[in-house]
C-alpha cells in the first residue's frame, strides 16, 4: 500500500516521429510538465519501439537526441521527472521475454497496429508484432499506478492489464495492474489548413523553429476574404484557435471580441506571431544550449536510467525466481 505522502507513479514512452510541433506540444507535451507536481513521472524516449520503423542508424539518433532536448527545453524537470531511453534499461527486453511466453500468437494478432499494417498488405516484423509486449514491459516493471495516453492507446494498456494479471495469476504477485488517463478532448490543435494539425498533413508549425520561420508559418495559415472591419468568426479560425492555446482566458476573450470587431488577418497573425514567440523564446534558447553541450544532456540521462535501472534491477531478479530460473546463491 502507499503511504499519503508518497506520489503515484504515472509513465509515459514517447516515440520519435520527426520534429515536434505546437500541436504536440498541447496535446501531450504540455501535460507531463504539469504531471510532474502531482506523480512521479518517469518519461522516457522509446528507441526500442521506434526500431520497428526506422531502419536508419543516424535518422533514429537523430530523432532520439532531438526529442529528448524537446522535452527538457519544454520544462520537463530531471529533478522531479525521472527521464531516460528505453534502451539504457536493458531489463525491459528480458521482461519482455518473460512475457512473451505466456501470450499467444492469436491474442498479439488483435492489437489494432498491427492489424492495421496487414489490412494495408504490409508484412509486419515480428518486433512490430511484439511492439504491445515491450510496451506491457516498459509499464509493469517500474510497478506503474497511471499512464496519461491519447486513446489509441487504450488497447495497449489492457494489454498490459492482460498480461500482469496472467503473470500473477500463473507465477504469483508481482505486478500492479496500470491505470489509463486519456488526455483531454479539447487539445487537439487545428494546423496551418484547418484539419488537425498532424505531420501526416504537413501543416504543422514546429514547436523550435527560427523566429523567422516561425513567422512564416504563421503567415501560411489559412484565413477568408474577410476585409478588415468585417466581423469574423473567432470559431471558425486557426488563428484564434492557435492564440487561444496560448493565451491567458483574459487574452483569449480579448482577441475574440477583436475578431468581431473585425480586426485585418494581416494584424490578427502579427498578434499570434507575437504570443507565440514571446512564449517560446525560453525554450528555444534553452534548446539551443543544451544542444551546444550534448555531455551535460547524456549527464543527465545516465542519471535517469541509474534511478530506473535501482528498481528494475531488482525487479527483475524477483522475476527471475519466480519465473524458474535457477541461481545456486
Ligand atoms: N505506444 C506508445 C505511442 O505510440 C509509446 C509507448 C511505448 C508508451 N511504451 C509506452 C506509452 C509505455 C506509454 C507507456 O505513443
Amino acid at each position: 500500500m502507499k503511504t499519503s505522502t508518497e506520489k503515484k507513479k504515472a509513465l509515459s514512452g514517447v516515440k520519435p516521429t520527426g520534429r515536434v510541433h505546437i500541436g504536440n506540444y498541447f496535446g501531450a507535451m504540455r501535460q507531463f510538465v504539469e504531471m510532474q507536481e502531482e506523480f512521479q513521472m518517469h518519461v522516457f524516449v522509446v528507441d526500442y519501439h521506434a526500431m520497428t520503423t526506422v531502419q536508419d542508424a543516424e535518422k533514429l539518433r537523430d530523432e532520439v537526441s532531438n526529442l529528448i532536448l524537446d522535452y527538457l527545453a519544454i520544462g520537463l524537470d530531471p529533478e522531479k521527472t525521472i527521464l531516460f531511453k528505453q534502451s539504457d534499461i536493458p531489463e525491459l527486453t528480458e521482461l519482455t521475454w518473460m512475457f512473451n511466453c505466456l501470450v499467444t500468437v492469436p491474442w498479439l494478432e488483435r492489437a489494432h497496429a498491427f492489424k492495421d499494417r496487414t489490412a494495408k498488405g504490409i508484412e509486419a516484423s515480428v518486433g512490430l508484432f511484439d511492439y504491445p509486449v515491450l510496451m506491457a514491459a516498459d509499464i509493469l516493471l517500474p510497478g506503474t499506478d497511471v499512464v496519461p495516453v491519447g486513446k489509441d492507446q487504450i488497447q495497449h494498456i489492457e494489454m498490459a492489464r492482460d498480461i500482469a494479471g496472467r503473470f500473477n495469476h500463473l507465477l504469483g504477485e508481482h505486478f500492479v495492474l496500470p491505470e489509463a488517463v486519456v488526455g483531454k478532448e479539447g487539445s487537439i490543435l487545428k494546423g496551418l489548413d484547418g484539419r488537425k494539425m498532424s505531420k501526416s498533413y504537413n501543416n504543422t508549425i514546429p514547436l523550435f523553429d527560427t523566429e523567422k520561420k516561425l513567422q512564416k508559418g504563421i503567415n501560411k495559415i489559412k484565413t477568408n476574404l474577410l476585409e478588415p472591419g468585417e466581423a469574423k468568426d473567432p470559431d471558425d479560425s486557426v488563428v484564434f484557435d492557435i492564440y487561444k492555446a496560448f493565451s491567458t482566458p483574459e487574452q483569449a476573450a480579448q482577441m475574440r471580441q477583436n475578431f468581431l470587431d473585425g480586426i485585418a488577418w494581416g494584424e490578427a497573425k502579427k498578434e499570434l506571431f507575437t504570443l507565440v514567440n514571446g512564449q517560446l523564446s525560453d525554450s528555444r534558447e534553452k534548446y539551443l544550449e543544451l544542444m551546444a553541450n550534448p555531455a551535460h544532456v547524456e549527464d543527465i540521462l545516465q542519471a535517469g536510467a541509474a534511478k530506473a535501472r535501482a528498481r528494475a534491477g531488482a525487479m527483475i531478479s524477483d522475476l527471475r525466481n519466480a519465473v524458474g530460473l535457477v541461481n545456486f546463491k
